[in-house]
């Protein structure tokens, strides 16, 4: 490959050209799926399968195309939640039950919702709940969702992945396997508390993901937030993630730290991104105002395009439930909502960094000028500052 150098020790960590990774977006398999993967790692940057939500099966499927397409490295990603609500069922059909014998308004409210919007109920028959081993942490994990995440973790130790990173919970059950298989394992957080936590499970890199973020976020901005990450892992290294969207942003993360930018929404538009148009173009033609915080469709709070429904429970006297009662509620939803091509009032997670993209382009497009843009922009501060 030809083009600037632009590296730092992560590079060497994950033996990759350039310190910039896909993130790992857990959705139904289509924000990162083997093309998008494949572009980002064979353009020297790391691809990342969002692993979370898929079944066992799925998710080989999904490294083995990924592989054939690319002998770059790669990575997958799997939500562990440190909580979920606790008594809650273990199955779809479990849960589901549980809704309409405890929760009948918020079932009769989204039930309005969709006649409203006139859509068809659509039964899932996945029965894939949520995935919780984080025993001491949260609380005791079902038998089904235990089962669930070991078989998710079994493939990716299986088959031909250098990097697992956990998106939220306690990795450190992971950590032992991943060593064994020289696999590097990252965490998320969004607290520097939970960067001690992830520290303390073993990981090799933390990930800093900022409020501006898209899907599961915290609190704190970037700003505050690497610096403080950085302080609180030293010496272990820290990758920066949310509302980065091109050099500018790649730049501005080294300087407070970082050795690296994991990047979610910016690759949601490109070309080989399998979301579909109509939550692209929300992405392209959005404000970053557009992108709120809400626990509309999991009950964890989440950035995502304000939408009908969005608004809806936002106005609503009713607040959304727990995790998994929500998602539960709301993936029959966003079924319907698929089934009836009304991809508007579906849940469209992204971060505020959809104010910096203004089209859809090829990945390859997309790292080229993250890249180039982040060597012009360190040089460019370089030319602006004097210092002694
Ligand atoms: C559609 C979508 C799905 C996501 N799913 C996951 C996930 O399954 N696991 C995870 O660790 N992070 C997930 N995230 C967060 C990303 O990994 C990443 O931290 C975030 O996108 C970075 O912010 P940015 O979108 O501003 O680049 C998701 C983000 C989006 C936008």
């Amino acid at each position: 490959m030809t083009g600037p150098v632009f590296r730092t020790p992560l590079c060497e960590m994950l033996n990759i050209e350039y310190p910039i990774l896909l993130a790992g977006m857990g959705s139904r398999g289509l924000a990162t799926p083997p093309a998008l993967v494949a572009a980002v790692s064979d353009a020297g940057g790391m691809g990342v399968v969002g692993g979370s939500g898929l079944t066992p099966d799925e998710l080989r499927n999904q490294i083995r195309e990924t592989r054939k397409l690319t002998d770059k490295p790669i990575g997958v990603d799997l939500i562990l939640p440190a909580k979920v609500a606790g008594g809650a069922g273990n199955t779809r059909s479990e849960v589901r039950a549980q809704l309409k014998a405890d929760f009948p308004k918020h079932v009769a409210f989204v039930e309005d919702l969709m006649t409203q919007h006139g859509l068809e109920q659509v039964e899932l028959d996945n029965e894939f709940v949520v995935a919780n081993t984080s025993g001491d942490r949260g609380e005791t994990p079902g038998s089904n969702q235990k089962n669930m995440i070991q078989q998710q973790v079994d493939v990716i130790m299986e088959e031909d992945v250098q990097m697992f990173a956990a998106g939220l919970g306690d990795p450190s059950w992971v950590v032992p396997m991943a060593r064994e298989k020289s696999m590097t394992v990252m965490g998320l957080v969004g607290s520097p508390r939970n960067a001690k936590r992830q520290v303390e499970a073993g990981v090799d890199i933390v990930v800093a993901q900022g409020y501006e973020a898209g899907g599961h976020t915290g609190k704190i901005a970037n700003f505050p937030l690497i610096p403080q990450v950085v302080d609180a892992v030293a010496p272990r290294p820290v990758v920066a993630a949310g509302g980065i969207a091109d050099g500018r942003g790649v730049a501005a993360a080294l300087s407070l730290g970082a050795i690296g930018a994991w990047v979610g929404t910016a690759f949601l538009v490109s070309k080989e991104c399998a979301i579909h148009d109509t939550h692209k173009r929300q992405i392209v033609d959005g404000e970053s105002r557009d992108f709120e915080i809400s626990r509309t469709y999991t009950g964890k709070t989440a950035r995502m395009f304000r939408n009908e429904v969005v608004e809806a429970w936002t106005e609503a006297d009713l607040d959304p439930l727990p995790m998994p009662f929500q998602k539960i509620l709301m993936d029959d939803f966003n079924a319907a909502a698929r089934a009836a091509g009304r991809l508007e009032v579906h849940s469209n997670p992204a971060g505020q960094a959809a104010g910096l993209l203004n089209e859809v382009r090829p990945a390859a497009d997309i790292m080229q000028d993250l890249v180039a843009g982040a060597v012009e922009a360190l040089e460019s501060v370089q030319g602006r500052v004097t210092t002694s």
